[in-house]
């Protein structure tokens, strides 16, 4: 017997050992290939390992929020050593849950871009090592793309359906026609969403506030909205007069700045001072980013209507990203929806948000189509930067579509 054929051999019989004794943490005994999925690219060390099922047969999660919390922001370096401390524990849980070994796995699937780049290169770093060592091929995984694809996890969505991600590093809209096939429609010109909701809560310094003391800053700006009025401060929706899908958050974050040093004026406090009109800041912040989050949505919709880039029947809008477990924004992509006549569908929270288990059903997915599946000795790099699909930005701002005007009456 050749070396290549007692690996083949190998191989066979480990994919026969993984398909019994298998105890999941949920879903169904796995009879298929799996795959560890590895997340590093921001503020969460993420592994799962994920059957062809779409069971999650174990995974951790290690998150650094509460550390990036406390210093008003992630610093990089920070993040960095936060993921090194943890990634070899993540992982190794990951597996003992799903009492998986190394050798029955399929494929590693792991974030390479964009991201931070000292935070992907752990993860990569990490995987390249461990496919290495274990024989195991490499799925190099666009962390937008696995954020697009999550839902397909939960429920039976084809392709194509539109798709918008928002969270504390992005803001996109695209048609996901594929596993690796995607129209970017619009995509932000500044900050992201949640960035600008983390900015303004570390301005209001919602961290004194006794009950957002822990929450992300776009967590308490949704807590204090709730009880705010949003009418006391009229921001301006940005864009008004550029008909395209792209997105634009430094504005609106300007605006509430000047709003809270005018309010700081007017209370006789110095900034660092919880406002008494802190409620009806927040109210009104969350209100704007949602009618400028449901107006570009708006547009994109009525692009893809107009170049039949969705299905006639049942077409979807998936949501995801942290910023989509916001339910006053769901509200206003309700709106919007029920409005242009498609499906909203918005993985549970704890799958919006950055986690292994994405990652390894992306890996799942391009493992099912046989896409971009390595050896594991080739060299693959991180890329900080690294836009999503094809983009066609220029053409839906040519087509310069203006929109029917649509009450947002979004009630808290
Ligand atoms: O997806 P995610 O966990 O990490 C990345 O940014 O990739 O998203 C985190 C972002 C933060 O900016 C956080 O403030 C925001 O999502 N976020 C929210 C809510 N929960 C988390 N923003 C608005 N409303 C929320 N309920
Ligand atoms: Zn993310």
């Amino acid at each position: 017997m050749t070396m290549f054929h007692r690996k083949v051999l190998q191989r066979l019989l480990q994919h026969k050992r993984s398909s019994f004794c298998l105890t999941p943490t949920f879903g169904k005994a796995s009879c298929s290939r799996l795959v560890l999925g590895i997340e590093t690219s921001c503020d969460e060390t993420g592994a799962a390992v994920m059957d062809e099922n779409a069971s999650i047969l174990g995974e951790s999660l290690h998150s650094q929020k509460e550390v990036h919390l406390r210093t008003g922001g992630i610093i990089p370096t920070v993040a960095q050593q936060l993921h090194r401390e943890h990634i070899g524990r993540v992982v190794q849980e990951a597996l003992e849950r799903s009492g998986v070994t190394p050798a029955q796995l399929s494929a590693v699937a792991t974030t390479v871009k964009p991201g931070l780049g000292l935070c992907l290169r752990v993860g990569l770093e990490f995987s390249q090592r461990f496919v290495r060592q274990h024989d195991v091929p490499f799925i190099p995984i666009h962390h937008m793309e696995a954020h697009a694809l999550t839902v397909r996890m939960l429920q039976p969505v084809s392709f194509p359906f539109l798709v918008l991600l928002i969270s504390g590093g992005h803001s996109l809209l695209a048609v996901a026609r594929g596993v690796d096939d995607f129209l970017l429609l619009g995509h932000t010109l500044d900050e992201a969403p949640g960035d600008t909701l983390d900015k303004v809560a570390r301005r209001l310094s919602l961290i004194k506030h006794p009950q957002c003391s822990t929450l992300s800053g776009g967590q308490a700006i949704e807590l204090l909205a709730k009880e705010g009025d949003g009418t006391r401060f009229p921001f301006r929706t940005p864009m008004g007069q550029t008909y395209d899908c792209c997105f634009s958050f430094a504005g609106i974050r300007n605006q509430i700045s000047m709003a809270i040093m005018k309010e700081e004026a007017k209370e006789g406090v110095q900034q660092g001072t919880l406002l008494k009109c802190a409620r009806d800041i927040a109210a009104a912040a969350q209100h704007t980013v949602a009618c400028h989050l449901a107006k570009r949505t708006h547009r994109a919709i009525l692009f893809c209507k107009a170049h039949n880039l969705l299905p006639s029947n049942n077409p979807i809008l998936v949501l995801s990203g942290g910023v989509a477990s916001n339910q006053y924004i769901r509200k206003a992509l309700t709106i919007i929806t029920e409005t242009t006549g498609l499906h909203l569908l918005c993985p549970p929270a704890k799958f919006c948000t950055d986690n292994g288990v994405m990652i390894a059903w992306n890996g799942v997915e391009r493992l099912r189509e046989g896409k971009g599946i390595l050896p594991p000795d080739v060299n693959v790099l991180y890329e900080p930067k690294a836009p999503l699909g094809v983009d066609i930005t220029q053409e839906v701002k040519a087509a310069a579509i203006k929109l029917p005007s649509v009450r947002m009456k979004i009630n808290n």
